[in-house]
């Protein structure tokens, strides 16, 4: 086991999506997997490993934010020879055609952090996401007729800003949507040298004020964690 998770070695698969919410990964682990096994309860940040389409897979919730996701992905990837790790998640929109109920695929992170600042002292890094699940999210939607958007996200370390218009900033260099992960993910995940992707489904616009209702929710995320699956 490590520091924050209790499976033992081989009960993760070397693919594993990651919602932010815990609950939200029991929902995928019983709605998408055959014989899902919880390997982990630590904190309540509930792991699960079972099959899709004959392939072995795991899900871990993350926590919000990159202080905490970055603890599992650490964990996953160093203490559990994770291979591949898929963020699915939730995002706020920045730009008028990328609306609620969108599928955005996130070819790269930009952020809030300062966690990048102090690994490359007055440099900017670029984290972005591994091109294999890329294309092969790209594709399996494409065949199924699934509209995407996908380009430069924000990972903020703030849900509640401080100033409501400090969106357009990013949104006029072509930021699709905030969340709060995906910078941190396909950092480590370049340090590490495995593959990451994140897969976004559009919960609230800043453009418009507008959000999704719970039920909507829940149908928009089936598309997301499909085409999560299906990349993996
Ligand atoms: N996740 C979903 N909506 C978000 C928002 N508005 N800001 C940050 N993360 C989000």
């Amino acid at each position: 086991m490590s520091i924050h998770i209790e499976a033992k070695k081989g009960e993760i698969a070397e693919t594993v999506l990651m919602p932010g919410d815990p609950l939200r990964a029991k929902w995928i682990a019983e709605t998408f997997f055959e014989n899902p096994f919880c390997y982990n309860k630590v904190r309540g940040m509930l792991g699960y490993t079972g099959h899709y389409n004959g392939k072995r897979v795991s899900v871990q919730g993350s926590g919000m934010g990159m202080p905490s996701a970055m603890i599992y992905f650490h964990e996953l990837i160093k203490d559990y020879g994770v291979k591949n790790i898929i963020r699915v998640g939730s995002a706020g929109s920045y730009q008028k055609d990328v609306k609620l109920n969108d599928v955005v695929l996130a070819m790269a992170a930009s952020t809030t952090s300062g966690m990048n600042n102090s690994r490359f002292i007055n440099s900017d890094y670029s984290p972005t996401a591994d091109f294999d699940l890329f294309i092969k999210a790209v594709n399996y939607a494409q065949e199924r007729g699934i509209p995407i958007k996908a380009g430069n996200v924000l990972s903020s370390d703030e849900f509640y800003e401080d100033n409501p218009e400090e969106y357009k900033l990013w949104a006029q260099y072509g930021i699709l949507c905030v969340e709060m992960e995906t910078a941190g993910l396909y950092t480590i995940a370049a340090k590490y040298n495995v593959k990451a992707l994140t897969v976004l489904t559009i919960s609230d616009s800043l453009v418009s004020g507008e959000r999704l209702t719970a039920l909507e929710r829940e149908t928009s995320f089936n598309k997301m964690v499909e085409i999560a699956l299906a990349a993996s």
